[in-house]
């Protein structure tokens, strides 16, 4: 039986992860290691199979906590754990910082000691800031890290950490970018479930300055399958970008959301953009292909239908995770610009 030890498993991707794995890998146990900050919630976690299931509640900035979690030679270990909302690091980066930075430290002391036998660091394309619109341009593992966001910044300080440890202690690291997740269980802050949400209750779409940035979008079950097959073949010390060829301009994502709902263009409300906003995200995922062998298996089309059934589907799930919490982070970052 492998041990692996999964931080942020109770977040978006990290549960989809841990989903994935117990249902797809038969000998595998998890350690799931995760605080339970606004974006965590067990709810992501019913049905699993507990018996190959430990869920533990604690920081990853905790050095003693995480100390007694990790046993002794632990297949791997994958860092899902972080502040990942950049909006939020607009308004204040210091926890950005904590988490994604001395949290990813700690991890690797720890790991260090407790001789883990693959450090997995899941980190975004983002680090490499943004591409110019109308090009052919795109990310490699060679593109420079160019963050603009502090969130982006905590990452890819978490990356050359990362990397010192592989090259100062020889502990063996992979760390992997993805673009943008879509899929169940997303918080209602980022694009996709906030206009889904919004969208559902009539009020209006907040889309940031023209609408033209474009992402490049993957189902997050593609991205974590991607991961896995990464851990089990990838070489330590490298990185793989992910990517599914997918890059949709935002705006265009909005109106198949309101296409899909059956709900009015008049509801889009095009506002005060992100300062620094990215352009453009776009990957190239030659090398995950070719080194790797993985490819994406959900299509833009079917993915996008699957995420709307299951918010249709979960919509008390969605009414909880909107608490007051949700709701003074919904009035700091959109009440100036909806007037609301
Ligand atoms: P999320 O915000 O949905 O979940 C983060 C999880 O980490 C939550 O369960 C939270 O409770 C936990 N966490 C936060 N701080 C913690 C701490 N100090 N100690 C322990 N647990 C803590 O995030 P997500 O969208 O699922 O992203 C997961 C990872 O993937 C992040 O590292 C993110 O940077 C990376 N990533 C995300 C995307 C995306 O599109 N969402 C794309 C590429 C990479
Ligand atoms: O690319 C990977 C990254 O994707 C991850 O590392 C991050 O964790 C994840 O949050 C995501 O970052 P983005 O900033 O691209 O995602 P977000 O959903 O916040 O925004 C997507 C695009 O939509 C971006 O161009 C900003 C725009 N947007 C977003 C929100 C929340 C709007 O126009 N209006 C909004 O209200």
């Amino acid at each position: 039986m492998k041990v692996i030890f999964v931080t942020g498993g109770a977040g978006f991707i990290g549960s989809m992860f841990v989903r994935l794995i117990l249902e797809e890998v038969k000998d595998v146990k998890i350690i799931n290691f995760d605080a339970l900050t606004y974006a965590g919630n067990l709810e992501n976690l019913e049905g699993i199979d507990s018996n190959r299931h430990e869920f533990i509640h604690a920081d990853i900035t905790d050095r003693k906590a995480v100390l007694e979690a990790m046993p002794e030679n632990a297949d791997a270990l994958f860092n899902f754990a972080a502040e990942s909302h950049v909006d939020r690091s607009i308004l204040s980066a210091d926890v950005f910082l904590k988490t994604n930075v001395i949290g990813t430290q700690v991890l690797l002391d720890v790991a260090r000691h407790r001789r883990v036998k693959r450090f997995v660091q899941i980190s975004t394309d983002e680090v490499m800031g943004s591409l110019p619109e109308d090009e052919n341009s795109f990310f490699t593992e060679e593109s420079p890290l160019r963050p603009n966001s502090p969130y982006a910044a905590s990452k890819a300080a978490a990356e050359m950490i990362v990397r010192a440890a592989n090259k100062t202690f020889g502990i063996d690291t992979i760390i992997t970018r993805c673009g943008n997740n879509y899929g169940p269980r997303q918080f209602p802050e980022k694009l996709i479930p906030l206009m889904i949400t919004n969208a559902l209750n009539d009020d209006p779409l907040p889309v940031y300055g023209d609408g033209k940035n474009v992402r490049d979008w993957i189902y997050v079950e593609d991205h974590c399958r991607a991961i896995w097959e990464i851990y089990l073949k990838g070489k330590s010390g490298e990185v793989y970008n992910i990517g599914a060829r997918n890059e949709k301009r935002n705006i265009d994502v909005v109106r198949s959301i309101l296409d899909l709902l059956g709900k009015p263009y008049s509801l889009i409300k095009f506002v005060e953009d992100r300062p620094g906003h990215d352009r453009r995200y776009a990957i190239n995922p030659q090398k995950v292909e070719t080194e790797i062998g993985w490819r994406p298996r959900t299509s833009w089309e079917e993915g996008l239908k699957k995420t709307i059934k299951w918010y249709l589907e979960n919509q008390g799930w969605l009414e909880r995770v909107r608490d007051g919490s949700y709701k003074e982070y919904y009035r700091k970052n959109y009440g100036a610009r909806l007037g609301v």
